[in-house]
């Protein structure tokens, strides 16, 4: 199968992860392209078999990149097996208000979009303080006090389960590949 591999990132963490998943689809034998959203123009979706989508969260809204590729690309995107990877903050607890959020966020996300994914994962992200100017590394201080979140001044903190996020990858393709085999099979 030939996929696509779309992100788009503030501080870095999501480009690891769709990186993550470009390699894990390969290792798996899938022909796979990694592209970041902002070059995406002119991509022809009609070469792909399935794609993977991936953003952050950065006050309450992902990336107006991503919003625009997959507004720009609803069409092509709905035709085929999707799974977004939303990657945020809120995904590494278990806080209902904050799981609540990251519902509200992903649906203001698709009605902005006109799109809805197939499939979504939310992704716990990280503190990237190696990335943040001085206000932002103020401000994220402040959420890991309020979280009770140990933070040592200019050190990252990664709470992406990369081990979680290989099965929920692999478990995403095993339904792909079965349904293409099932759609080979009945129009043979
Ligand atoms: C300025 C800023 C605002 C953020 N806002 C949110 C938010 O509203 N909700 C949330 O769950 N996480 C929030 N986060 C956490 C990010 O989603 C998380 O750090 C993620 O790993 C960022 O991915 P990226 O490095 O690909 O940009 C915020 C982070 C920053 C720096």
């Amino acid at each position: 199968m030939y996929l696509l591999i779309a992100y788009a990132t503030t501080d870095g963490q999501t480009r690891k992860i769709a990186r993550f998943a470009a390699d894990r689809m390969a290792g798996q034998g899938q022909a796979v392209e990694l592209l970041n959203v902002e070059d995406a123009e002119g991509l022809d979706l009609s070469r792909f078999d399935a794609a993977i989508l991936a953003g952050s969260l950065h006050a309450g809204g992902f990336q107006k990149a991503l919003a625009r590729f997959c507004a720009s690309a609803r069409t092509e995107l709905a035709q085929m097996p999707t799974l977004f990877l939303a990657v945020s903050l809120s995904a590494a607890g278990q806080d209902p208000d904050d799981w609540s959020g990251l519902h509200k966020c992903l649906a203001a996300f698709q009605a902005d979009t006109g799109w809805t994914p197939g499939e979504v994962e939310h992704v716990a992200g990280a503190f990237r303080f190696s990335e943040y100017d001085f206000f932002r590394a103020w401000a994220m201080r402040r959420i890991a006090d309020q979280k009770g979140e140990k933070v040592e001044p200019g050190k990252d903190k990664e709470y992406t389960d990369w081990a979680a996020l290989g099965r929920r990858l692999d478990a995403w393709l095993a339904g792909l590949s079965s349904r293409v085999t099932a759609g080979a099979a009945s129009a043979s």
